[in-house]
């Protein structure tokens, strides 16, 4: 027997002004995208939005549905928007932000496992690190320099 043991390393920055201001546009369109969320069930309001290779800000948010397993998540509402408008093109970085209603949130929220796996698959296609920032309303912002960073293990077509 043996072990395997599995560390992240993640970045974490007091202010989104400690950020490139490249990367601050991102976050400010998902924090946009976050305002038009569609979740009148949670309450709950995320936003996305992916930096493209090309420099398209493509964002997403969560879109619930009374039947609720039939929403979507605001990381693959972006996600899978951009990869249909832009087939192959690299997604340099992704920011979450992410608040309740019932009040304002400085929790960095970090994307659910089920988007981690959905990201993973575009990483593991280009090639390339994505590098995800998520905070809460305000306050605090993390940084992840992959997906694969918050998703070790990740299953991946290789296997199939
Ligand atoms: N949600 C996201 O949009 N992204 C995540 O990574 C976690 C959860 C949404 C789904 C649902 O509309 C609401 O947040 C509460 O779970």
């Amino acid at each position: 027997m043996k072990n395997i043991k599995i560390e992240t390393t993640l970045e974490v920055y007091d202010s989104v002004s400690e950020l490139p201001v490249a990367i601050q546009k991102v976050i400010n369109k998902a924090h946009e995208a976050r305002k038009k969320a569609y979740a009148p069930y949670s309450h709950f309001n995320v936003g996305a939005a992916i930096l493209l290779d090309n420099g398209e800000i493509i964002e997403g948010n969560n879109q619930e549905n009374a039947a609720f397993p039939s929403g979507l998540c605001a990381e693959r509402v972006a996600a899978f928007y951009a990869g249909s408008k832009f087939p192959k093109m690299a997604f340099k970085a992704l920011a979450i932000t992410a608040g309740s209603i019932k009040n304002v949130n400085e929790t960095p929220i970090p994307p659910c496992g089920a988007c981690r796996q959905s990201l993973a698959e575009y990483e593991v296609n280009q090639k390339t690190p994505i590098e995800v920032y998520f905070m809460g309303e305000k306050g605090k912002v993390v940084k992840a320099t992959s997906v694969k960073s918050l998703l070790p293990l990740i299953f991946d077509s290789s296997y199939l």
